[in-house]
């Protein structure tokens, strides 16, 4: 069968994906560059703008005005697609995401391997968006000490399996069965590709919790 239904799934993500980016590019060569130009000619004209107070304040703070919109663009092209991404890979995003965050209340590692196969942005969208809120919420919940990100291929190459595990109180003690908008978020993720997101109590016998995600990609 040439096109199975995981197939055209995971052609209408990509091509989502692809929209999403070009959206990213637009509004960040477009809006952003034209805004730019508008706040640096307010600085000017405020700058200029000495034996008039009244008209210097309106223009200064229209610059900061525009200043915060040309903020709020790079947060919304951002969140389309993150800049860590498009720099370095997954690899290297995943691997700068733990660095990140490592040391402020527990050690946060990364093993990631180089050479992975040429992913479609989706999947790495959601691989790099999983790790994310996984760790968020081990540091966040788990009062853990240490939190561990751990990115494999499957035997058979088709998969990717991301692992978030810690050694904190455990997803089942602290959320009562809960499911907020992360979990909701990163489970949906998974299934859109086909796979699927799990959060497990350690199966080493260690207390904290395990976050499995299975992502496949080019399934028939
Ligand atoms: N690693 C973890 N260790 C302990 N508890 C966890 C862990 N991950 C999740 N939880 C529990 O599961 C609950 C649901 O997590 P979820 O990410 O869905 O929501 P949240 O983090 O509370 O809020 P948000 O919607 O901002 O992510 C958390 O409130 C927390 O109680
Ligand atoms: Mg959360």
């Amino acid at each position: 069968m040439r096109d199975g239904p995981g197939r055209w799934r995971e052609r209408l993500i990509s091509a989502r994906e692809e929209e999403r980016r070009r959206l990213g590019r637009d509004l960040h060569d477009t809006l952003g560059a034209t805004l730019a130009g508008i706040r640096l000619r307010l600085e000017t004209a405020g700058a200029i703008l000495t034996d008039e107070p009244e008209a210097r304040r309106l223009v200064t703070e229209a610059a900061a005005e525009t200043g915060r919109l040309i903020e709020q663009i790079r947060c919304v092209v951002g969140d389309l697609r993150p800049p860590e991404l498009a720099d370095s890979g997954l690899p290297g995003a995943l691997r700068r995401l733990a660095a990140g965050l490592d040391g402020m209340s527990a050690t946060v590692t990364a093993d990631v391997p180089d050479g992975l196969p040429d992913l479609p942005p989706a999947l790495e969208l959601a691989a790099y968006r999983i790790a994310s809120e996984s760790l968020t919420n081990a540091l966040r919940h788990a009062s853990a000490s240490t939190v561990a990100v751990r990115l494999r291929t499957d035997p058979r190459g088709r998969a990717l399996i991301l692992e978030i595990t810690d050694d904190g109180v455990g997803a089942a003690s602290t959320g009562h069965g809960r499911r907020g908008t992360g979990l909701a978020s990163i489970s949906r993720r998974a299934e859109e590709l086909g796979g699927g997101c799990a959060v497990l109590p350690r199966p080493d016998g260690v207390r904290g919790t395990l976050v499995r995600a299975v992502l496949p990609w080019g399934r028939p």
